[in-house]
Order: structure tokens, then C-alpha cells, then sequence
């Protein structure tokens, strides 16, 4: 079976739809016929300043969703990043043989940073893809399912696993982006050609998961549509309806084609009214079940503390020959 590995910021109280369709679906259905390993990246959280309780409440509510959502513990191991110590280890090789000019080419520091100016961001979001690259390249994976957003963290770790592998002896596999074009990037429901963002949208323009269904429901039919008043799929005249025929499409598996038949004639305001239904019917459930996961926290330790084994032994294997082949002597 061909691995597979993703990660999430425990960031936010909740995951928005644009973490849902752009990346966790996926690692849901790559459950079937791969070797899933999953975990909450809390390492890269605190590369901004975070709430220590807050941190630990949302990092277990993470966990919560993706049991949720169906990541099977029996299929996939699913694990808390800083309780697997080879991540910052290997993180550690992994920026000596990382360029500074490299780092710096990176859009994703270059955006985050852009508010408070470079010199207030911390060192640790500097090097945060860093990081990735090691999280990634200790599990050996084929593909790592996420949205387009993290594609030039993908490049930077295939190219840092090729240079150790060169550098030293081969070692890491160069794992493949599994990026789903149709829901790569989801927009903001007020700005849709800006990705939906839990550190840059309004919270008019963001579907939490775990939000009040109404809510949901409420955002949806007040999301920005465009001039005119055809529903058809434009990325670049209809921004607006065409974010919302992919939501509607990938939450019912309905081609685009056919939404766009079945909503010929009729007008924006019924769209957002049956999307907003669909969107209720999605969130319920949903919400339900990951209340009621976060209620019996001894199962939830109980998953984790099983992801923990399984990735501490995959990732311990690899640091330790990433270690010899550096030239550190090995303890007695
Ligand atoms: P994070 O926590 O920001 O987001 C989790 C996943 O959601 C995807 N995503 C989106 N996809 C489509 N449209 C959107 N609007 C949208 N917003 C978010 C992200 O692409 C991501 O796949 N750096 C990672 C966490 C990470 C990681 C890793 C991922 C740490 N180590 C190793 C893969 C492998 C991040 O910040 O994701």
C-alpha cells in the first residue's frame, strides 16, 4: 500500500470548509487503499503566539474532527506532532542543509509576515516549511494530500530530500503533492477569489465546521455572486458562483456540468438557497458526532496515544539514519 501523510494547525476552534474539500476529504478517502499517517501540527502552531490552554483544547477538538469527519484509527495513524520528538530533530539537519535565500523565497512567510513587517515574526515562522519538509520526509510517503497552498512547500521538501539524498546516501523517497484541482483552493464567500483563510478571511467569508448549522446556513446566502445572473461555471467572470457550484458539487458529487443544467433559467438566490440546505445537512451530523467524540476524552487519548506508537516507530527509524549518515556517533 503507497503511504501517505498530512498534517493541520490546531488553530482555530473549528476547521472551515476550505480545510475540509481542499485537503481532509481527501485523507478520507485515501484511507481506502493507502498507508495513512495524519497529525495535528502544533509545532507549527506556536510559530505565532498561541494560548496555551487554548492550544491544548483546540489541538484535542483536531483530533475530535477528524474522528468525525471518518479518519479510522484502524486504517490511519493519527498522532499530535510535538509527541513524535524525531519531528523537531530531523527539522534540525533539515535546516543546516536548507539555504538561507531558499527560506526567504517562500510566499507563505512572505504573506504572514507582511502585517506586523519581517522583523516581528518569529524565527520559527521563517523556517516553519522547514519543518514541513521534515515531517514529511520522516514517514517516507508517496503522496501528501493537501491545497494548493502548500505546493511550494512540497517543491522545497523535494528538493531538500534530493540534496540529502545526494549529499549523503539515499535516503528519503521524493513524494508526489496530491493536490484535487477542482477544490484546491476554495474561496472566501465575500472575496471569492482569496482562499478561505481562518488568519485572513472576515467571518462573513469562512463555513467553520463545528459553526451553528443557521449560521452556515446564513453565510451561504449572503455570499458576494457576480453581475449578470446566468449560473455558469467562470472562474474568471464568476468568481463568486463558481466557488459556490464547486462547494455545491463536491458536497453532493454532482458534476459542475450538471448543476449548471439543473440551475438553467433559475436565479442566484435559488442557488444559495439549496447549497445553504445541502451545506446543514453536511455540518449536522457532523458537529453531532465530533460533541460527542470530545465528550469521552479517554477514547480520544486511547486513538492518540496508538498514532503516537505507530508514527514514533516509522519516524525514530528514519531519524536514526539520517543521524549515522550526517556522521553523529550513535550512543552506546
Ligand atoms: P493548514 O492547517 O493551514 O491547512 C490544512 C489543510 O487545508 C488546506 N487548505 C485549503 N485547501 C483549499 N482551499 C482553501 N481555502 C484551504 N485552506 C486551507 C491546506 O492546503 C492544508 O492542506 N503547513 C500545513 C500543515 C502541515 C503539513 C505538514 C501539511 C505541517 N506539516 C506536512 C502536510 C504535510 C498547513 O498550514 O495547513
Amino acid at each position: 500500500r503507497p503511504r501517505v501523510l498530512s498534517g493541520i494547525q490546531p488553530t482555530a476552534d473549528s476547521f472551515h470548509f476550505g480545510n475540509y474539500l481542499g485537503a481532509l476529504r481527501q485523507w478520507v478517502d485515501l484511507q481506502r487503499d493507502h498507508s495513512p499517517f495524519f497529525f495535528i501540527a502544533d509545532l507549527h502552531a506556536i510559530t505565532v503566539e498561541q494560548d496555551p490552554r487554548q492550544l491544548r483544547e483546540r489541538t484535542l477538538r483536531a483530533a475530535a474532527q477528524l474522528l468525525a469527519m471518518g479518519i479510522d484509527p484502524q486504517r490511519s495513524a493519527i498522532f499530535i506532532q510535538s509527541q513524535v520528538p524525531a519531528h523537531a530533530q530531523a527539522a534540525w539537519v533539515m535546516n543546516c542543509l536548507t539555504g538561507f535565500g531558499e527560506a526567504r523565497r517562500m510566499t507563505q512567510f512572505k504573506d504572514k509576515s507582511a502585517k506586523g513587517g519581517e522583523g516581528a515574526a518569529s524565527v520559527g515562522l521563517f523556517t516553519y516549511p522547514i519543518l514541513q519538509a521534515a515531517d514529511i520526509l520522516l514517514y517516507r510517503p508517496h503522496y501528501v494530500p493537501v491545497g494548493e497552498d502548500q505546493r511550494q512547500h512540497l517543491e522545497l521538501t523535494r528538493d531538500l530530500a534530493q540534496r540529502f539524498n545526494s549529499r549523503y546516501k539515499k535516503t528519503f523517497r521524493l513524494p508526489e503533492p496530491y493536490i484535487l484541482k477542482a477544490t484546491a483552493k476554495i474561496g472566501d464567500l465575500q472575496n471569492p477569489t482569496a482562499k478561505m483563510s481562518k488568519s485572513a478571511s472576515s467571518p462573513q467569508g469562512i463555513i467553520e465546521m463545528l459553526d451553528d448549522p443557521k449560521v452556515s446556513a446564513k453565510k451561504i446566502r449572503s455570499a458576494v455572486t457576480d453581475s449578470g445572473s446566468e449560473i455558469r461555471f467562470d472562474a474568471e467572470d464568476k468568481p463568486g458562483v463558481s466557488n459556490l457550484l464547486t462547494i455545491y458539487s463536491s458536497l453532493t458529487a454532482t458534476s459542475i456540468a450538471d448543476l449548471e443544467e439543473q440551475y438553467a433559467g433559475k436565479g442566484y438566490g435559488d442557488l444559495k438557497k439549496d447549497l445553504a440546505d445541502v451545506v446543514v445537512e453536511f455540518v449536522t451530523p457532523f458537529r453531532d458526532r465530533t460533541l460527542e467524540l470530545l465528550d469521552d476524552q479517554a477514547h480520544l487519548t486511547t486513538v492518540l496515544e496508538q498514532g503516537r506508537q505507530q508514527a514514533q516507530e516509522v519516524a525514530q527509524a528514519t531519524l536514526d539514519d539520517v543521524y549515522r549518515r550526517v556522521g553523529f556517533v550513535a550512543s552506546a
